[in-house]
């Protein structure tokens, strides 16, 4: 079993091969004058099982494409088997036509990634579980909840409602509620005007005087968990956390995430975090 490391999460990638007792395969990564990437395997491959772990967080486009070279170097070197393992996987949310002439691009980036050569995909919380089906070759989808639940569970909250930001995150909360003890559901009519623009109109569910705990799949600008949060309030809860695993970060959202609204944003380190980035409410778990 080899393991290697794409440049977009290395503290992560140590981590996990900490985990498992083994240290992370020698790899050279170069970016040419032209901004073309490079890869080189720097051990014989032949025959083995290798691991190629790989976020495609920003900037996206590089990290997908680093993760592709890597794939294809393994392939032509000749691995038994490649599994990249996508703890995040961008482009997730482009996955139907929402309007003419759109592209479903986390479908594309299925196509990309096995006709570059993996033979098995393992990803975590992937924004809609069908996309494993876009992959006709073995995916382990893994989940990021039972590292937030031990964290939540070890709070010892009480007069818990376990929130959904909008109807399609209805399930991911519903599990997430089960596991704690049965929390009762409130759910978030939210509508999205534009890309990134989030609004949010209604709270389905009786959340006065209780501690409401918003679950997501992933922060990205923001919007969504600051406009609930906010709704919340106004709705009477006491106290509100958000939770989510991937912290995509992109602006504002330090600014939305840090002004006030939450008792603790908690998220996990799939995707790096930098450290002026932090702010006080902010806990991250690992999942490695
Ligand atoms: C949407 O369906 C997702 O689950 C997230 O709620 C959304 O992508 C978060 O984006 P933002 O933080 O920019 O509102």
């Amino acid at each position: 079993l080899r393991l290697f490391s794409g440049s977009a999460n290395l503290h992560l990638s140590q981590e996990v091969a900490r985990y498992l007792g083994m240290d992370l395969g020698p790899m050279i990564r170069k970016r040419f004058a032209d901004g073309e990437l490079y890869v080189q395997i720097q051990e014989s491959i032949r025959g083995c099982d290798v691991y190629l772990i790989q976020p495609s967080c920003q900037p996206v486009n590089d990290h997908l494409m680093e993760l592709l070279i890597m794939v294809d170097a393994c392939r032509r070197a000749s691995a038994r088997q490649i599994t990249a393992v996508i703890p995040y996987y961008g482009y997730a949310r482009a996955d139907r036509k929402t309007a003419g002439r759109e592209s479903i691009t986390a479908k594309l980036v299925a196509n990309l990634i096995t006709k570059a050569g993996a033979n098995r995909v393992l990803a975590m919380d992937l924004h809609s579980a069908q996309i494993q089906g876009y992959f006709d070759i073995p995916f382990d989808h893994v989940y990021g909840s039972p590292v937030l639940l031990d964290y939540l569970v070890s709070k010892q909250l009480s007069d818990i409602v376990v929130v959904s930001p909008d109807v399609g995150g209805v399930a991911r909360a519903r599990a997430f509620a089960k596991k704690l003890d049965d929390a009762p559901l409130a759910i978030i009519d939210k509508r999205r005007q534009a890309h990134n623009v989030a609004e949010v109109l209604n709270v389905i569910g009786d959340v006065e005087g209780k501690t409401a705990i918003l679950v997501d799949d992933m922060i990205d600008t923001g919007g969504t968990i600051a406009e609930g949060a906010r709704l919340l309030r106004e709705e009477g809860a006491s106290q509100v956390y958000a939770c989510a695993t991937h912290a995509v970060f992109s602006p504002p959202a330090i600014e939305r995430l840090s002004s006030g609204l939450f008792e603790e944003v908690i998220v996990t380190n799939t995707i790096p975090i930098a450290e002026t980035s932090r702010f006080p409410q902010l806990v991250v778990l690992s999942v490695a």
